[in-house]
């Protein structure tokens, strides 16, 4: 495989996203594996945009925990509660949630300082079962939009309809 990293600042959010579909889908075309695609959807992601953090957790107990998947960035905690932090938060009602300022964000856990918003995209599986959660925190208040939230909710989609 003779595939590069994109990095992606400097273009339009909507053809950002669009071509790291492209290029993610490709990637994995014939893949079975949710940690595999877990883990290319973060160093994709997080090369692309530059973000602090860009990972998942993972559902380990349905309906009360989350335990920290593939990731690229600065170290995360290990176990979130569902209910708990803006992850937690995502998980327990099976939304995403943006958040443009953690600091107004009651409950933000804090895994890193510089962190100052954040998106929080639910995971779901061929049974509609979630999955996991996606999280990408920015050092930048404000940073993320419906274009994130739309993008972000279409790419992991790949684990509820992917071919193989
Ligand atoms: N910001 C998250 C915690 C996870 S880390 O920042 C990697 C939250 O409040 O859910």
């Amino acid at each position: 495989m003779a595939e590069v990293t994109l990095d992606l600042r400097g273009q339009p959010k909507t053809e950002a996203y669009a071509e790291l579909k492209t290029h993610a889908l490709a990637i994995l075309e014939g893949v079975d594996d949710d940690i595999c695609a877990m883990a290319t959807m973060s160093c994709l992601l997080h090369n692309a945009f530059g973000h602090l953090w860009t990972g998942f957790y993972r559902v380990v107990t349905p309906g009360k925990l989350l335990r920290v998947g593939p990731y690229q960035g600065t170290l995360g905690c290990l176990e979130i509660t569902f209910g708990k932090g803006v992850c937690g938060t995502s998980a327990a009602k099976g939304e995403t949630v943006v958040v443009p300022d953690v600091h107004a964000f009651p409950g933000h856990i804090t895994c890193d300082g510089r962190s100052a918003s954040e998106i929080v995209v639910p995971v779901y599986g061929r049974n509609r079962e979630l999955l996991a959660v996606l999280d990408i925190d920015s050092e930048h208040k404000n940073t993320f939009d419906d274009v994130d939230r739309a993008a972000l909710e279409d790419l992991v989609s790949w684990f509820q309809h992917r071919a193989s």
